[in-house]
Order: structure tokens, then sequence, then C-alpha cells
């Protein structure tokens, strides 16, 4: 797709691109959060970049103009099937006995960019799951870090609860001092996580 039309310049290309119904695949990326650029499933390619670029993160008015964008190349698929290599490794498949299996980001992008066969065998890693509080039930292992949760607790709860602990394959979202997600609105997270990590806790 080609643009040569003048655009707001605070547009990411992500959004520029689902405005113009094409579909674009994400998890970190929300329309009302700020931009994380840590899941790179977004990747597009543009005919004068040498590399794949991550859309949520690159400003469409800086890319479009006088450049042809491709979404669906032979590069983009193959960037995209590598993300969901990595993003599945630790990933659990247990989507038959998942409350999101069917509304699920992860598993609706792997019908498209999934490999049938894994190479990472060894080294997998599981999480112990939290206690977020009463309203919140967590499946660690499934979390991705997109960290939407994290950027939902601060920037719209107002609560600096949650965060990343650990780095690379040690990372995990928790919470400081081993204290509970503590906001009404903490059940928005359940519906904002792209996998099952947060579901509903049912109360009796
Ligand atoms: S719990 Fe869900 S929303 Fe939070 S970082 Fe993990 S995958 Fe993202
Ligand atoms: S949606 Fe763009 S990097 Fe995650």
């Amino acid at each position: 797709m080609k643009n040569n039309k003048k655009i707001n310049s605070k547009v990411s290309l992500i959004s520029y691109l689902l405005a113009n119904g094409i579909s674009i695949p994400h998890y970190c990326y929300h329309n009302d959060l700020s931009i994380a650029g840590n899941c790179r499933v977004c990747v597009v390619e543009l005919k004068n970049s040498m590399k794949p670029v991550v859309s949520c993160a690159t400003n469409a008015s800086s890319v479009l103009q006088n450049n042809s964008i491709y979404h669906d190349s032979v590069l983009v698929k193959k960037a995209r099937e590598n993300v969901l290599e990595f993003l599945l490794i630790n990933h659990p498949l247990d989507c038959p006995i998942c409350d999101q299996g069917g509304d699920c980001d992860l598993q609706d992008e792997s019908l498209f960019f999934g490999s049938h066969k894994r190479r990472f065998y060894k080294f997998k890693r599981s999480v112990i799951d939290k206690n977020l509080g009463p309203l919140v039930k967590t499946v660690m292992t499934r979390c991705i870090h997109c960290t939407r949760c994290v950027r939902f607790a601060v920037e719209v709860s107002g609560v600096e609860d949650l965060g990343v602990f650990g780095r690379g394959n040690e990372s995990e979202i928790g919470t400081y001092l081993t204290k509970s997600f503590s906001s009404e609105l903490s059940m928005n997270v359940i519906d904002l996580c792209p996998v099952g990590f947060i579901t509903k806790t049912f109360l009796k």
C-alpha cells in the first residue's frame, strides 16, 4: 500500500493501518495505552527499509510519504512466524482448558503464523501463580509479557502495583512486596490481557 496524503504526525503506523481495514496482529499495542513495542509481532515491511519495522512504534507520517508498505509479504510472514515461535516457547498448550480459549489473540495468530514443530525443548520454565487480590486469578506461565496490565495499572487505574521483575527468560509480572492489585478497576485487565494469564475469580 502507498499513501501520498498528509497524515497527523502523532498517528502510529499500526493505528493508521488498522483504521484503513488492514489487519495487523498486535499484543502489546492498545489504542488507549502508551506504546511499549515489546512483543514485536506487528512488524511490516517498508520499501525503503532494509529490515522490517515495528508498526506500533513507528510514526505513520514519517514512513508513509513516498514509501510503500507491505503487510503480508514473505518477509513479514517469516518475521511473525519467528516472533510467534519465541512467544510460544514457554506458553502452555492448554487452550482446551483455558478460560480465554476461543477469544485469545495468541491462539488466533498461532493459526496463521504458528509452527507445527518446535526447536526449543530444553529449559522450559514455569512460574508460580500469584495472588493478585480477590477479583482476579492468575495463571502465570501463560503470560507473554506484553505489559498491557502494567501500563493499565499505572496510566488508567493510577496505582503502581504491577511491574515486570527479572530480565529475559526470568521476566515475570508481579507486585512489589507481595501485595495485591488494589484497584476497583483491577478486573478490567482480564479483558485487556491478550492471553489467559488473568481470569475471573468465581466468588462463592
Ligand atoms: S498478564 Fe497479560 S496483559 Fe499482563 S503482561 Fe502478561 S500477557 Fe500482557
Ligand atoms: S504490538 Fe507492536 S511491538 Fe507489540
